[in-house]
């Protein structure tokens, strides 16, 4: 008879989440029931342009999943790929809002899966409330000083408004 062996189902979550918003937080809510462990993996590129360091989008995330036991929130500068074998993780997931998203996810899972075979990419469907939502507008929207509340959370929005009082009207 054949034999098997339990083991925990790792999912990763990946992405810049900055910072996250209420559509991260639908994707990891509704992961999080569906793997043993979930992490919640941002991507730590030094090029890209971002609003918050690492530690302060982790440190977001860290608040707004303290109540969700089976979330963790890291860091990764290497390859997707290569970070899914350190962490002895099968599953990468990501939200996909509309169809052109699609079409870069598609590519993205197609070069994850080509570099490491191991590794299979789901989709979950954006909650269509958020299907418009990305970090870029709610930047955009704080930027000018607007109401962010039905697309971050208070704290979030605290840290976008501070951000934007820092940066004396720079973007
Ligand atoms: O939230 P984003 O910006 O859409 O997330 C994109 C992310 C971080 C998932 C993607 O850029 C990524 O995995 N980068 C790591 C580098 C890598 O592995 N690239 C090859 C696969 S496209």
């Amino acid at each position: 008879m054949e034999q098997y062996i339990s083991v925990p189902r790792i999912g990763v979550y990946p992405g810049s989440f900055d910072p996250v918003t209420m559509g991260h937080m639908d994707i990891i809510l509704r992961a999080s029931k569906q793997f043993d462990h979930l992490i919640v993996a941002v991507l730590n590129n030094l090029s890209k342009n971002a609003l918050f360091t690492v530690e302060e989008r982790k440190d977001l995330l860290r608040k707004m999943t303290a109540d969700i036991p089976n979330v963790e929130v890291d860091s990764f500068r290497d390859l997707l790929a290569n970070y899914m074998r350190d962490k002895n993780a099968h599953v990468i997931v990501r939200g996909v809002r509309t169809i052109t998203d699609f079409e870069y996810e598609l590519q993205m899972a197609s070069t994850n899966h080509k570099l490491n075979p191991d590794v299979e990419t789901i989709f979950m469907m954006t909650n269509p409330k958020y299907s418009y939502l990305s970090s870029s507008l709610v930047k955009e929207v704080a930027h000018f000083h607007g109401d962010l509340s039905d697309w971050v959370s208070p704290e979030v929005g605290q840290a976008l408004h501070q951000k934007v009082k820092e940066n004396g009207g720079k973007k």
